[in-house]
């Protein structure tokens, strides 16, 4: 690489560091430009320097367009293609919001695992996945795209991902080096509106907003993706602390950094950068690697590599950084790797994954409501379907744009051929699939009015007048306000969008042929206004119910309650927790100590359970959350089942970071806490003692 490296210009090598979309290559550039990419500005010459694409269709398309380049190219350096594989390829799998409440860690790994093996036939050797901002805001269109609201979830997710995706070695025909993004703390984007502001204390992001990220890091991710918002003031883009302090230095990170889309000139439009080449030597002195769809490295750098201002040995280890990654990706050897017609028509939504879809649907479909025991229906009992969604094919939710809906079926048809359908008159419960349409969440999809559509509210009070029970499927990619329509319902099943084989889960799931075992893995509000709201926020001086009158922290017009907590999601068997024991009552230094519930299934159907473990540290050296989730366990319970559950405790679910960053662990008592959600638990004391000084 080194002997490459010597070989090329310096126009040469800055092209490495730059990424375009791949109609640049093959097509007439006259009629393809759009958007930022007008002002592009290569020439033919400097297009076939470029180093990495945006985006591909097809295995067809990313033949020709290597092929193109390394006829253009003089080094014959190939390209390497990067892409957005969010939730599936062609298959599409349930919207990583949806796939978190699983809490299945293999699964979520599988979801990756295959979608980087339909996605590598296609020639894309590098997704920009997982998303690790964590987001307490429904209001954020991207939230669908989280994990949801808690660090840990965040962490082993985004962990179990990159894992999946990078199997044992990115150089292997099937598996997608993993570009986490986006760096840092794009969940937080002020009021909900995507890209907008994001400012908080830096203990803050490294004790809970940077958990997502780490998980990713820790898995070993190759690339990493800056984000659109200023961080401290300053762009992500072209921020020194975060990309050289926090990311490389603090969190170790030594793979390569990418802009997001069009990045770098929008420093520019920040009011940092004054012109195109301020933009470019910002970005790049503060360690971004890659521009994406922006050329101003290439044009504006070069004199100064030539000049001597900037030395080229910080040139040249950008470069081999590039070179090195695509010698690791073993597209030196074989550029075309894993791009194949063949293999795309064996692999792509073969029944295996399609089978693996539908269960990674069932186990995200979490039941919000059940009165009397409406759900699961009888295989004798009838439904009339009524609502927006009954007949809607694009239950993929965004981000899936490989995924095409022709490849899902209905909710109607699936019942219809079932004959499962009647009229109202004679039905003998009503179905009504509302809630949002695919492309109501997703990027730029920022909403300020997440109440249950007001539309659908009044047909569903229309259908009351049958005195039939009302079951409701709620789609969404957001936590949606269901205040206004729970009292008119029986039963809610909240179904996000499931994927491929969204319709498929939800009829399986009304008529009990799955159970369903999801949970929150985000705060429902019961208003707008309590926006922020969620489980692990800390304790305020003035709590409700302490003894200051009306002096608290509290609504004038509200309870400060959500309508479903973190965590939450019933199932048609019923648990019982009981008899939460711990093994000894203090814990020294590098001990362990073991907690030990009792769970039992107190009904004659069998299903998974999410047992959930949460701490509380009621006295450290800043104020901590009332509860935070540390550990969690899917556990498989038969009829009538009773299990025995443990957790592991240490001292490494104590530690955090006080206000001088220093990550530290106290002496003192700890509260461990058991259940079904996070208001749900059982509570047991621990002493630590050996914490630090
Ligand atoms: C999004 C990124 C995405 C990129 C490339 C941007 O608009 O913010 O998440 O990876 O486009 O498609």
């Amino acid at each position: 690489m080194k002997n490459l490296l010597k070989e090329m210009t310096i126009e040469e090598k800055l092209g490495q560091l730059i990424q375009i979309p791949p109609f640049f290559y093959i097509k007439d550039l006259k009629d393809e430009l759009y958007g930022p990419a007008v002002e592009l500005g290569l020439s033919k010459e400097q297009i076939f320097m470029t180093g990495s694409v945006l985006g591909i269709g097809s295995p067809e398309e990313m033949i020709e367009v290597q092929k193109t380049y390394l006829e253009n190219n003089r080094h014959k350096i190939p390209l390497v293609f990067m892409a957005d594989i969010i939730h599936g390829y062609e298959t599409i799998f349930p919207i990583p919001l949806a796939l978190a409440g699983s809490f299945n860690k293999d699964l979520v790994k599988k979801v990756a695992e295959i979608s980087a093996k339909e996605a590598q036939t296609s020639g894309i050797h590098v997704t920009y996945s997982p998303m690790g901002d964590i987001s307490r805001e429904p209001r954020w269109g991207r939230i669908m795209e989280s994990f949801g609201e808690d660090p840990h979830l965040n962490y082993i997710l985004n962990y179990q991902m990159v894992k999946g995706y990078q199997g044992s070695s990115i150089k292997d025909e099937g598996s997608l080096a993993a570009s986490f993004k986006h760096f840092a703390a794009y969940g937080l984007s002020e009021a909900g509106r995507d890209y907008n502001t994001v400012d908080l204390s830096e203990y803050s992001f490294k004790q809970y907003f940077a958990q997502g990220y780490l998980g990713a890091i820790d898995a070993g991710a190759k690339m990493a993706m800056t984000s659109f918002n200023t961080f401290e003031g300053i762009p992500a883009t072209m921020n020194e602390k975060l990309i050289q302090k926090i990311l490389k230095k603090d969190f170790g990170f030594e793979g390569l950094i990418i802009s997001d889309y069009n990045g770098v000139r929008e420093t520019i439009t920040h009011g940092i950068s004054e012109n195109d080449k301020e933009a470019a030597l910002n970005s790049f002195k503060a360690g971004l690697d890659i521009e994406m769809v922006s050329a101003t490295y290439m044009k504006e750098l070069k004199e100064e590599f030539e000049s001597g201002r900037l030395p080229i040995e910080l040139l040249d280890e950008r470069v081999l950084k590039v070179l090195k990654f695509k010698e690791e990706l073993g597209l030196f050897d074989n550029p075309y790797k894993g791009a194949s017609r063949i293999k795309h028509d064996q692999i792509v939504l073969s029944s295996k994954n399609l089978e693996f879809a539908l269960k990674a649907a069932n186990e995200s479909i979490v039941l919000l409501q059940n009165n009397n025991n409406i759900l699961p229906l009888s295989k004798e009992q009838k439904i009339f379907l009524a609502g927006p969604n009954a007949n809607e094919t694009d239950l993929n939710g965004a981000w899936s744009w490989h995924g095409s809906r022709t490849n899902n079926e209905t909710l109607y048809n699936i019942l219809n051929n079932n004959d499962l359908l009647t009229s109202v008159e004679k039905c003998d419960v009503i179905v009504y699939f509302g809630g949002e349409k695919s492309n109501e969440s997703g990027e730029a999809k920022s909403k300020t009015n997440i109440n249950f559509n007001e539309s659908q509210l009044n047909e569903i009070i229309e259908l009351k007048k049958y005195n039939k029970p009302i079951i409701l499927i709620n789609s969404s990619g957001r936590p949606i306000i269901l205040t206004n329509v729970i009292k008119h319902t029986d039963s809610i099943l909240q179904t996000w969008f499931l994927g491929t084989k969204s319709a498929e889960a939800i009829y399986q799931t009304l008529y009990g042929i799955n159970n369903p075992s999801a949970k929150l893995p985000v705060t429902f509000p019961q208003k707008i206004g309590q926006i922020p709201i969620y489980y692990n926020h800390l304790p305020t001086g003035r709590p409700k119910g302490s003894s200051y009158n009306e002096y608290v922290s509290y609504y004038i017009d509200s309870s400060n309650e959500p309508l479903f907590n973190f965590g939450f999601g019933l199932s048609y068997s019923n648990f019982k927790y009981q008899s939460l024991s711990i093994s000894k009552d203090i814990i020294k230094g590098d001990e362990e100590v073991i907690l030990t519930v009792n769970v039992k299934n107190e009904s004659n159907r069998a299903g998974y359970e999410i047992v959930q473990l949460y701490i509380y540290d009621p006295f450290a050296k800043i104020s901590r959350p009332v509860k935070e989730l540390k550990d969690f366990r899917k556990v498989w319970f038969e009829e009538n089942e009773e299990k025995k559950i443990s957790f592991k405790i240490n001292k490494e679910m104590f530690k955090y970071y006080d206000q001088n960053l220093n990550y530290r662990v106290d002496d003192g008592q700890i509260i461990l806490y058991v259940g079904t959600s996070s208001n749900k638990t059982l509570e047991q004391k621990i002493i630590f003692v050996g914490g630090d000084k």
